[in-house]
């Protein structure tokens, strides 16, 4: 939403573009526009003009002369192969809650660029994940969510147990060299902090050790992890319901307008802005998680922090999980790319259980939500259609405001280079 709000001053002055940019060399938007045409022309050159592309943000440049990245970034489908491998598939990512998988024998699926993948809890209670596809000829084996003892592949009959080993192989009589132990599911590193389940899809593992709530809260979340767990990011309020909506806009869209530190409630969202204490709105970066927080009063420190509570807060934790935490109510909001111009964002919504079964005041707060989400698809997808305008490389930060948004392209910058 950021974005859009910006488009307009920056479009008015768009033949005046070098003058605003001047720390740049004059030919920097054409550099953009030259290096999109050459990806497209000539393949021999992806990877060194990938890395071009993603030296065109610069995040040496203090925010205040920074300018956003290139709308490249947004729209190429390259780019976004780029970021799933140096972005998604390093580090831990949360994909679910607890609440899914919450019995023995239950399981969820999921998948995120081109990998499948199924979490489950096996018999003993044990969390598992594995990547979700058949030793045999490679079909998909579970679907959706539910429960069940075993995984059976739709294809051929083979079925494996929820620890992931292969069970029975069906009419393989006459077959040599095959040892049903070579053959299970493939595991992947799987943990819990929180109410949030993590998959990590760096290696393969051999084993799926247990991860400590300590050591994979400090990897995902560095030094914001005490923060959030201390301020009401925790497993103390009851799962309540999802919503899920697909957005027509690069997943970095709908980030972005998180990140813009409250600057476009007021025009967007008029409604929420009259409960909201705007002046409030403030932002603390952490390694590779931002916390903006609002009308809780100003805060600026672990200490306000500590002094304030957790009234309102709301965390981007890098690059794709939002959580929000005000009042009786967390929500959390994964956003996952579909494609470069398409992304799923997933809301499960946590309420105190004292409130659970005020049905009003559920179905309330749920409609006015939903009528923020409308909103912000409605700005999501116009921007991402003006980012494919012609008329628009880069833009400008607000750098009272977009500090947030502009960590996160920094965090970005910094794992595309890698
Ligand atoms: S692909 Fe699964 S049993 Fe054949």
């Amino acid at each position: 939403m950021a974005m859009m709000m910006m488009m307009n001053p920056i479009n008015l002055q768009f033949s005046n573009l070098n003058k605003i940019t001047n720390p740049y060399p004059n030919s920097r938007i054409q550099q953009a526009r030259s290096l999109n045409s050459s990806l497209i022309t000539n393949s021999s050159h992806h990877n060194s003009s990938f890395q071009s592309l993603v030296h065109e943000f610069n995040p040496n440049i203090p925010i205040q002369q920074a300018l956003t990245p290139p709308s490249s970034w947004y729209t190429s489908p390259d780019f976004l192969s780029l970021e799933f491998h140096h972005v998604f598939f390093k580090g831990w990512q949360a994909v679910g809650c607890m609440e899914q998988v919450q019995e023995a024998n239950s399981f969820f699926t999921g998948r995120l660029g081109n990998i499948e993948y199924v979490v489950c809890r096996d018999e003993n209670g044990v969390l598992r994940a594995f990547h979700n596809v058949c030793r045999h000829h490679a079909s998909l084996l579970a679907f959706g969510s539910g429960k069940g003892t075993c995984f059976t592949c739709p294809y051929h009959g083979w079925t494996y147990g929820l620890n992931g080993s292969l069970l029975k192989a069906t009419r393989i009589t006459g077959i040599k060299n095959f040892n049903v132990k070579d053959f299970g599911l493939v595991p992947l590193r799987v943990a819990i902090w929180g109410p949030f389940i993590l998959l990590n899809f760096e290696t393969k593992v051999s084993s799926q050790k247990g991860y400590d709530d300590d050591d994979v809260g400090t990897e995902w979340l560095g030094s914001a992890s005490k923060i959030l767990s201390t301020n009401g990011v925790d497993t103390s309020l009851s799962y309540l319901c999802r919503r899920e909506y697909t957005i027509e806009c690069n997943w970095k869209v709908f980030c972005d307008n998180y990140l813009d530190g409250g600057y476009h409630v007021p025009f967007a969202h008029k409604d929420l802005a009259s409960g909201l204490k705007l002046d409030s709105y403030s932002t603390i970066i952490y390694e590779n998680v931002s916390i903006q927080g609002c009308d809780g009063g100003e805060v600026k420190s672990q200490e306000d922090f500590d002094r304030l509570g957790s009234k309102s807060l709301y965390a981007f934790i890098y690059p794709n999980f939002m959580v929000n935490r005000y009042g009786p109510w967390m929500d959390t909001n994964l956003v996952i790319p579909l494609g470069p111009r398409k992304c799923k964002v997933i809301f499960d919504y946590f309420l105190d259980a004292s409130l659970k079964d005020d049905e009003a005041f559920v179905a309330k707060s749920l409609e006015d939500s939903e009528k923020v989400q409308m909103e912000d698809i409605m700005l999501c997808e116009s921007v991402q259609r003006g980012l494919e305008s012609p008329a628009y490389d880069c833009g400008r930060y607000a750098p009272m405001v977009e500090k947030a948004m502009h960590h996160f392209h920094c965090l970005l910058h910094q794992n595309l280079i890698k």
